[in-house]
């Protein structure tokens, strides 16, 4: 029987964005089991929103995607995946200016993990401007962020911001 392949799309999801949700459904459709996973890092300070509440909300918009779980993580992404019995780890690149930065990242974990391999994805090109940076920023400043992140995040953050 076919081994069943797993894959780890690891980030701070701070918050979701339309771009992420673009690129885990297009990666469910590729690997039998897709695990949204979120870093835990005590030391990065000023989230905008707490570890539960991007759990949380993640867990709500990936909800129609059986093969698609969400977990936290701390410590190095490559322990992790090995817990994890994960093959793959997906990545989303928009531009150019994306590539050093996972290149980096990409090439490190081989040297740690040589078994585990690094796949880039491309979200739709609508979504190639999206981050969670600017759309903490345009929110925060009362611009609409209707367009660029799920309904219930976009409720959050309204609530959050206080629009
Ligand atoms: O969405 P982000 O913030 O760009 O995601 C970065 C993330 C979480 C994928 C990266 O920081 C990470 O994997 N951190 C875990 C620590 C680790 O394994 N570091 C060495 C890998 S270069």
């Amino acid at each position: 029987m076919k081994q069943q392949t797993v894959a780890i799309y690891p980030g701070s999801f701070d918050p979701v964005t339309n771009g992420h949700l673009d690129l885990i459904e297009r990666a469910s459709k590729l690997f039998e089991r897709l695990v949204v996973a979120i870093l835990l890092n005590p030391e990065k300070d000023g989230p905008f929103f707490p570890v539960p509440e991007r759990v949380e909300m993640l867990k709500e918009v990936v909800g129609h995607l059986p093969n698609v779980e969400v977990d936290t993580f701390k410590g190095l992404l490559v322990d992790y995946a090995r817990r994890k019995d994960a093959r793959v780890i997906v990545r989303g690149i928009r531009a150019v200016s994306d590539y050093e930065y996972e290149l980096q990242m990409a090439l490190m974990n081989r040297q740690l993990a040589p078994g585990l391999e690094t796949v880039f994805m491309l979200p739709a090109q609508a979504y190639s401007y999206l981050s969670s940076r600017l759309v903490r920023e345009v929110a925060s400043l009362g611009g609409s962020i209707k367009e660029l992140v799920p309904p219930v995040v976009e409720a959050r953050i309204r609530a959050k911001v206080g629009s």
